[in-house]
């Protein structure tokens, strides 16, 4: 299948020109946030649509209609992503719900001063790497990856889609005292998702009864997910997104690195994270 993959260079960030332009990535850092704006700030592959499907239940007091009847993309769109330009500006929705995978360098301007509620996701990067590896695989606007070992490589140096995961993290979560964010992590959704719906719950003002919780973990569970067409992107047509190579809920567990990983790729791994982390308190869960 004819891949899609044209690059788009936007500040030194490579993105995906199938699904951004320089319009519409100009466009989202000159956006005008309202106070009551929702957004969910997240590098690719670490739990993104996990968190626009809680913070859908959530909304909805764990009801599933618009989880089951709405795609993720309309509900909760990418303020970067060309065909949403228009809509996002025009939505008259209270609050507005937005994704976005732009680091805070490029975007933090247009939130400076504003209230809207950032949702930060993170994920350990290992995993990270891992699930966006799988994931170039199915994914035709993306680039065609060499081997394991290079795509690695190329996620230590910042040069994938969408640049480097260390300058994303630190930007955002530097940042965390003035913005009103909450840091989320996907190994907290995956141990204790009872607690990440309560603390989206808080955040979004939205008190929610022990059944609408029950409901919420329910329908945001993997395997409820991976049978939501709403949300699992099947979607997508296969020019865009080729399903005989794999899904995108594709295992959903912390820790699947450890079946890509040699030994000396660990030891590089560590070794470049030591040293582009320094200083930085963050810690993740690795496996479990
Ligand atoms: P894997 O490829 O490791 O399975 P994003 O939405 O940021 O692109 O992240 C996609 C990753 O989140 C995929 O990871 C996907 O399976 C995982 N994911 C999505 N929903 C999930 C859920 N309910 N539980 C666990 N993992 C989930």
């Amino acid at each position: 299948m004819a891949r899609l993959d044209v690059t788009e260079t936007f500040h030194g960030i490579s993105f995906p020109g199938h699904l951004h332009t320089q319009d519409s990535l100009q466009q989202a850092l000159e956006f005008q946030f309202r106070d009551t704006d929702i957004l969910i700030v997240s590098y690719p592959k670490s739990g993104t649509t996990w968190m626009q499907e809680i913070v859908t239940l959530v909304s909805n007091k764990g009801n599933p209609h618009i989880s089951q009847t709405i795609p993720n993309w309309t509900r909760a769109p990418w303020l970067e992503q060309y065909y949403f330009a228009a809509m996002l500006k025009a939505s008259s929705n209270t609050p507005r719900l937005f994704t976005t995978h732009l680091p805070h360098h490029l975007l933090g301007p247009a939130l400076q001063g504003s209230k809207a509620r950032v949702i930060f996701v993170s994920r350990n990067p290992k995993d990270v790497a891992v699930s966006y590896y799988h994931f170039h695989k199915l994914a035709n606007f993306l680039p065609e990856t060499g081997s394991f070992e290079q795509f690695v490589n190329q996620f230590l140096d910042g040069t994938l889609h969408y640049g480097s995961w260390f300058d994303h993290i630190k930007g955002w979560t530097s940042q965390a005292a003035d913005l009103n964010l909450l840091h989320i992590t996907y190994e907290e959704m995956s141990m204790d998702l009872k607690g990440a719906i309560r603390k989206v719950s808080c955040l979004l003002q939205c008190p929610l009864l022990e059944e609408e919780v029950s409901s919420c973990m329910k329908h945001c569970s993997f395997n409820c997910m991976k049978d939501n067409r709403m949300i699992n992107y099947s979607l997508i047509p296969d020019e865009i997104l080729d399903h005989s190579k794999g899904c995108f809920m594709r295992k959903g567990q912390i820790g699947d690195w450890k079946n890509m990983f040699t030994k000396e790729q660990n030891q590089h791994f560590e070794s470049v994270y030591r040293s582009k982390m320094q200083g930085c308190s963050l810690e993740f869960v690795w496996e479990r």
